[in-house]
């Protein structure tokens, strides 16, 4: 094995110099990225110890999402908590564990949202999870924290990103300007730079989604994997493969990696919610990143970032990556609409 040189950078000089649209990035969101990034090295580490360190298995708690918290939901939200609050251009945070924000400073111009624990199902067999976390500037950092703070449209977000604890640990984040990736030295505790300007292809041969419901899905999801699973017999002119992880930070990272498409969209299991994930925690900030690297998200009617969020724990339909596939999905929603 040789150690490559040419993965110098680590993430502290990358934000120092780096220019996002000709200007650097502002010193209270490198603060805020930094202790992100430390906090999830720290969790890295602690996943890693699994049974050792009695991680597995149930908290016996529910979450305001009506989910049984695992341990591990539970630590990663406390380390989040205590690895950001101390950074004084926070003025709030938001987590999918938690019913209500958590006012930090009361002067920062930062809030900061989080799933501090992605693919629950798979901390106790060993499979990828993940840390997914987004960035908004809030309105008017003078007053005081309220809830209506974060209902802000993905569009609106400084930065988002994720950290997926697989084989390795890898960062993907975005400031607006195209997607970068970074891997944890587990040895120095760094986040040293892998990619720049990581793209999604717009067009794939590789589809994702629970098969196993789709006898509730709706028309347009329904019509679009028929026609993945006829391949070249049926109305497209290739045959596709399928993945399901069922750690969405893992699945939208194959995606950015290698391109395709991964969709958890509206069932009829639960009719008047809009759809299973996040759009705060999840789903805008998956978007953000995907439309970064040029593929595209949607709800099946409208781009996932132009949505206007009206409750923090709102739930979104999603359906993202590839942008042919994408728009393809958008037609047929239009139609059966
Ligand atoms: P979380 O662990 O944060 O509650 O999110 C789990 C989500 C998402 O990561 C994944 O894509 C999906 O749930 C898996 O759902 P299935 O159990 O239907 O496969
Ligand atoms: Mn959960
Ligand atoms: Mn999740
Ligand atoms: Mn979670």
């Amino acid at each position: 094995m040789t150690a490559s040189s040419t993965f110098n950078t680590n993430f502290k000089q990358y934000l120092e110099t780096t220019q996002i649209k000709g200007e650097t990035i502002p010193a209270g969101l490198q603060e805020l990225l930094l202790a992100v990034a430390d906090t999830c090295s720290t969790l890295s580490h602690e996943v890693a110890q699994g049974a050792l360190i009695g991680l597995l298995g149930s908290a016996g708690t529910g979450n305001v999402q009506g989910e049984v918290q695992q341990k591990l939901d539970v630590i990663a939200n406390d380390l989040l908590i205590e690895g950001v609050q101390g950074c004084q251009s926070l003025a709030g945070l938001a987590s999918e564990e938690m019913e209500l924000p958590l006012p930090v400073q009361g002067t920062g111009d930062y809030l900061l949202l989080f799933d501090p624990l992605d693919g629950s199902s798979n901390i106790d067999v060993n499979v990828s999870i993940g840390t997914i976390f987004s960035v908004l500037h809030k309105q008017d950092p003078a007053a005081p924290l309220q809830t209506t703070d974060f209902l802000l449209s993905g569009r609106h977000q400084a930065a988002a990103g994720y950290v997926v604890y697989g084989p390795q640990t890898t960062m993907a984040l975005t400031l607006g300007d195209g997607v970068v990736m970074f891997t944890l030295n587990k040895v120095s505790g760094e986040f040293v730079l892998i990619k720049h300007a990581v793209e999604i292809a717009h067009s794939t041969k590789e589809f994702s989604i629970n098969m196993s419901n789709m006898r509730h899905w709706a028309e347009p999801v329904r019509r679009y994997v028929d026609e993945c699973l006829a391949g070249v017999s049926g109305e497209r002119d290739k045959d596709f493969n399928m993945r399901w992880i069922a750690s969405m930070v893992a699945d939208v990272h194959r995606v950015l990696s290698r391109g395709g498409i991964f969709m958890y969209p509206w069932d009829q299991r639960e009719p008047h919610k809009p759809g299973k994930l996040r759009l705060m925690y999840e789903a805008n900030p998956m978007s953000f990143l995907v439309e970064q690297a040029g593929g595209a998200s949607t709800n099946g009617d409208q781009l996932i970032m132009d949505l206007i969020p009206t409750e923090l724990h709102e739930r979104v339909s999603v359906m993202l990556g590839s942008k042919e596939e994408i728009e393809r999905l958008q037609h047929y929603h239009s139609q059966d609409s």
